[in-house]
């Protein structure tokens, strides 16, 4: 028998009440059902925001360095499960072992890092134009927060989002991805073991296109934020824009490496390789394209050739695996599609491009690394997000035709440049269109203490973890504390 999950509303595991379910199977193996899951609907949606909000009348009172020490003991929790998480999460969504310990680690590591922000949550005070008067600045909640997340990292996101929103006095309905939501699901529970009191952390599952859109449009969220894809981004805006919530917006990227002629190669290389087959391409900040100098491509495909023939592909809980399986179907789909643009574009298939099913892969959703080279900017595989292990090699002639193919996309998340010369990587932080620049590094390894979004199609503005996810879950209040006894008033009684 599989698992029965269910949702977490108001405190209680609950059914859908339609009692409608969807199946999650795990990518290395169709065969195994990780559990069955309720399909929610617009009712169930509505529990959980009701829930949300009556909570939100409490929550928000306690003081903020006590909601801080609710997320320390969830950083505990993480950190005393984390082996059992990740294997879980391994199961569940494919990537290897030692990427899903990562991916619980970032949520660890979120924990502590806004628990700490319990204890200032700053605002600023300042002199008032009026004498025997106070002015200040405070962080007042936003409400009910709808956290819409996706499958790649399915522990380090939702903590993204939840625990900064949680923090700020904000109370949540969580709604993650289909392909995930176990991982989800074990969340919760330690938000729950560790003392969040009933209904400030609700969980609803099932399909974007009705629970999610039944949770953005509810009438009673105040605050929508989403990591996925462009498209369904759109959308959100434009249903936030129309209900005027506030919506926070992490969507694509097509990262690029730059590696000039002056560079560590053997570096490059290393670099390269993780950023475009760590997660197995699946990640918002992986690399998808390596713009390289002439001089120096031959010699970086060859490596990069011959160090992906030898990663190992298969189940990402065998200690020994190099890269796991794509999520699902769908995404095989996708990506076997973009390799036959790739070639009908006149790139060359360099290695890989094909499905890899042998032995024990036969039952899952493998894909080989993939490199193409004589690739060119307006192609549509340097355009357009792949989502999968499929590498697309650039070559430029020098440090400004680098920068700008770098930017010579909608989108603008990551970017990475190898080069030893300091004027360049000063350049290069000044000029690339991207949120996040590395130098000498990939293009993936955010760190959770930092700001993370982007610029262009990718976002809407707004960064998370930093000190700027403040400004997404709070709303900033202005007060006056006037003492003098009499009325004063401003622009006016002071000249
Ligand atoms: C994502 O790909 O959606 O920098 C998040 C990184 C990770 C987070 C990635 N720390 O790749």
């Amino acid at each position: 028998m599989a698992d029965l999950f269910k949702n977490f509303i108001g405190g209680k595991w609950l059914r859908a009440k339609s009692d409608a379910t969807f199946e999650n199977r795990n990518p290395a193996n169709r065969d195994d059902l990780i559990g069955v899951f309720p399909a929610s609907t617009a009712e169930d949606v509505d529990a959980a925001v009701q829930a949300a909000k009556s909570a939100f009348a409490t929550w928000r009172l306690v003081p903020a360095p006590k909601r801080g020490e609710i997320l320390y003991r969830v950083g505990e929790l993480l950190r005393n499960h984390k082996e059992e998480i990740a294997r879980g999460m391994t199961r569940e969504m494919g990537k290897i072992l030692k990427e899903t310990r990562g991916d619980v680690q970032e949520g660890i590591d979120t924990a502590f890092y806004v628990a700490g922000e319990g204890r200032r949550l700053f605002g600023e005070t300042t002199p008032a134009e009026l004498p025997d008067k106070f002015a200040m600045s405070v962080r007042m909640p936003v409400g009910v927060c709808a956290l819409i997340t996706p499958w790649n990292f399915p522990v380090a996101i939702p903590t993204w989002k939840m625990f900064p929103a949680l923090l700020c006095g904000n109370t949540v309905v969580l709604k993650p991805a289909e392909d995930t939501p176990a991982s989800a699901a074990r969340l919760v529970e330690i938000l729950a073991e560790a003392g969040m009191p009933p209904g400030v952390v609700n969980l609803v599952h099932g399909r974007g296109e009705e629970a999610g859109a039944a949770l953005v449009r509810h009438p009673d969220v105040q605050l929508v934020s989403f990591t996925g894809s462009a498209a369904v981004g759109r959308e959100i805006a434009s249903v936030g824009g129309q209900l005027l919530k506030r919506v926070s917006l992490e969507l694509g990227g097509k990262n690029a490496q730059i590696v000039m002629e002056d560079a560590d190669l053997e570096l490059a290389v290393e670099g390269a390789l993780w950023g475009a087959f760590g997660t197995t391409g699946q990640r918002c900040t992986a690399t998808s394209r390596l713009i390289v100098h002439r001089d120096v491509a031959q010699k970086m495909t060859d490596a990069l050739m011959a160090r992906s023939r030898q990663l190992k592909i298969g189940d990402g809980l065998d200690e020994s695996t190099d890269m796991g399986p794509l999520i699902n179907q769908a995404a095989r789909d996708k990506v076997l599609n973009y390799i036959s643009i790739g070639k009908q574009e006149g790139a060359r298939l360099l290695i890989g491009g094909g499905i890899h099913e042998t032995g024990a892969c036969a039952k899952g959703y493998f894909f080989q690394p993939t490199i193409f080279d004589r690739v060119i900017s307006k192609m549509r595989i340097a355009q357009e997000e792949i989502f999968g292990p499929v590498l697309s090699v650039i070559e430029i002639g020098s440090f400004d035709e680098a920068i700008s193919v770098l930017n010579d996309s909608r989108y603008g998340l990551s970017s990475s440049i190898y080069t030893r010369d300091v004027s360049r990587a000063c350049r290069a932080m000044r000029d690339i269109q991207a949120g996040i620049t590395y130098i000498n590094g990939p293009t993936i390894g955010a760190e959770v203490h930092l700001p993370f979004g982007g610029v262009k199609d990718t976002g809407n503005g707004h960064r998370e973890a930093g000190t700027t996810v403040y400004d997404i879950f709070s709303e900033w209040k202005s007060v006056y504390i006037d003492y003098s006894g009499k009325l004063q008033k401003a622009q006016i009684d002071n000249n």
